[in-house]
């Protein structure tokens, strides 16, 4: 599909933009990576990849390193959701005005290809489960996510006025290798500091559903291929559709790193401002393309653990 295009790949030396990276250079795709670093890794770059060190609000730059491409997976964003209110106007210039440079140097280019990497956070604390596409989400409970619903809300319009191909992918967690940010991570480095006591934000009772990487860029690569209708816009749910509750998330946890801490818990059902006591969203419009998630919730965290293990860098002590 991709091979010997240009493919921009925004933030693809993070998390999971490095994974999208890894199966397009696999696809043959001559790739770009536009990333700052702010939080991805060398380490995490695919060196087949041309990189363009630099930051999207940089119109100049982007507007270069779109030039002459056929799609754009933009995955650069603020992903940290838990402090946004600590940093108010971060999700504002990191998630809607860095869209806004992308769009515009692809408008400005003629490129109209776009996945996008959204959030199952947009749905707030949703009264339908599993929570489909077209759920009503008019109230936000983050500033993270109520940049999400505004950057999808300039995908949509970039669609109907400029005739482009917009994929929104509303992901769950994602868990999985080269993981560095999350409730995996957080514990692991917790428990690594002191392993006899381990204090959850939350009354551990938070039921959430998660996905691996390797089956969240699956999803994508499905979508994409399985094309567009004449509106210009696809908007997939990705995530699996059972929930794991935060303990036993914990459990697993402590299984592997063979531990038995002392478990304390603050902030009652949701463990801060924004966090969403249930999240369980309906994937069955990726579904019915085909897609059927090969880790179980249990080997998401497990695969989790054993990539933080072997990697203690991760999280420099
Ligand atoms: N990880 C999840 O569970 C999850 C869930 C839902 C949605 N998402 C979304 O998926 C995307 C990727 O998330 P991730 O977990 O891989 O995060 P990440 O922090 O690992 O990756 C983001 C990448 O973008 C780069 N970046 C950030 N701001 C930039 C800027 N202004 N200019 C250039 N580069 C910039 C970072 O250096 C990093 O490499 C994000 O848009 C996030 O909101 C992630």
């Amino acid at each position: 599909m991709f091979s010997r295009q240009k493919v921009v790949v925004t933030g693809g030396a993070g998390f999971i933009g490095s994974h999208i990276v890894d199966r397009l250079v696999e696809a043959n795709a001559s790739v770009t990576v536009i990333d700052n670093f702010s939080t991805g890794r060398e380490s995490f770059l695919n060196p087949a990849a041309t990189l363009v060190r630099g930051d999207l609000l940089d119109q100049s730059l982007v507007d270069r390193a779109v030039e002459g491409a056929t799609m754009v997976f933009h995955l650069a964003a603020n992903a940290d959701i838990k402090d946004g209110l600590k940093h108010p106007r971060r999700d504002v210039e990191q998630n809607v005005l860095a869209t806004q440079n992308v769009l515009e140097a692809m408008r400005k280019a003629g490129v109209q290809r776009i996945a996008f990497s959204s959030t199952g956070s947009v749905y707030g604390e949703p009264s339908v489960f599993p929570t489909p596409e077209d759920a009503p989400f008019p109230v936000q409970t983050s500033l993270y996510a109520t940049s999400k619903v505004a950057a999808e809300g300039l995908l949509t319009s970039y669609a109907l006025g400029y005739g482009f191909q917009s994929w929104i992918f509303r992901f769950v967690s994602i868990l999985g290798p080269r993981y560095t940010h999350g409730h995996v991570f957080d514990f692991w480095r917790k428990l690594r500091q002191d392993p006899t006591s381990l204090h959850i934000l939350g009354d551990g009772r938070q039921l959430k559903s998660y996905c691996h990487v390797s089956d969240c860029v699956d999803g994508i690569f499905l979508a994409v291929a399985a094309g567009h209708d004449d509106s210009g816009i696809r908007i997939y749910n990705i995530g699996r559709d059972d929930m794991l509750e935060v303990n036993t998330s914990v459990s697993y946890i402590c299984r592997e790193l063979g531990v038995a801490p002392q478990l304390t818990y603050s902030g009652g059902a949701r463990g801060w401002v924004g966090d969403s006591p249930k999240i369980l969203l309906d994937a069955a419009r990726l579904r019915r393309l085909g897609w059927s998630p090969k880790y179980s919730l249990e080997a998401s965290v497990v695969d989790t653990l054993q990539y933080l293990v072997q990697h203690p860098e991760m999280a420099p002590e």
